[in-house]
């Protein structure tokens, strides 16, 4: 069956992401493609309860419980919105998806080698994985000062933790550097859209890929 482009956006906290979609969701709206704009965690009803959970409140959780928080909601997430989206023809931008947990619970929290989360989190997929996945990459001490508002339980880790994600990010973009094109999200919006659409071009000249 046919499907359309699934496109994902990864990056640590204040890269840009929500930006950015907004106006990759505006460039391919105005190229007459249907759009979904969505995240993770907690695009759902049910998924909204996950993100409280994994996201605030006060006290530290065990990384299996963040890392399961996560998977509930990927699952329900996918079933119930993405898939059935793509399979109508609506291309889907999802802010954040399995490499994230790749990167946070795999190089981040390290309890168990990220090849493992990497399945896990392929199950909660049902097996989908991203066309094409934008990783806005930036140092994370310039990006913190980008951050205004309360912080949620992952923005309250120290630096190191948010390096270690990088590096995460960074080691799963040299795997698959067809999938995944690193953007460099130093720089101003417009460069970071200019960095994208060239990528998005080239996809959207290809063709639409099966489930
Ligand atoms: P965001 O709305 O700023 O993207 O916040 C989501 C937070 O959750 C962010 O700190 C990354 C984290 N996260 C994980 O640790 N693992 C995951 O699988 C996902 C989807 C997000």
């Amino acid at each position: 069956m046919e499907r359309a482009f699934f496109i994902t956006f990864e990056g640590g906290e204040g890269a840009g992401k929500s930006t950015l979609i907004k106006k990759v969701k505006e460039y391919l709206e105005s190229a007459g493609e249907k759009v979904l704009s969505t995240f993770e965690p907690g695009d759902t009803k049910f998924g909204a309860k996950m993100r409280e959970a994994v996201l605030h409140g006060e006290e530290k959780i065990p990384a299996e419980t963040e890392f399961f928080l996560y998977l509930v909601d990927r699952s329900y997430h996918v079933s119930k919105m993405i898939l059935p989206a793509l399979e109508e023809g609506t291309i889907v931008l999802c802010d954040r998806f399995t490499d994230s947990s790749v990167a946070y619970q795999g190089a981040g929290r390290s309890f168990v080698p990220m090849e493992r989360i990497e399945e896990m989190s392929n199950v909660a997929a049902k097996g989908l994985s991203p066309d094409l996945t934008f990783y806005l990459d930036i140092d994370p001490k310039e990006a913190f000062l980008r951050l205004t508002g309360k912080k949620d339980r992952l923005e309250r880790e120290d630096i190191s933790f948010h390096e270690k994600v990088r590096k995460g990010y960074l080691f799963l973009a040299e795997e698959n550097p067809h999938r995944i094109k690193v953007i460099d999200a130093a720089t101003s919006i417009e460069e970071v859209f200019a960095q994208t659409k060239e990528h998005l071009d080239s996809l959207l000249r290809g063709k639409r890929t099966k489930v």
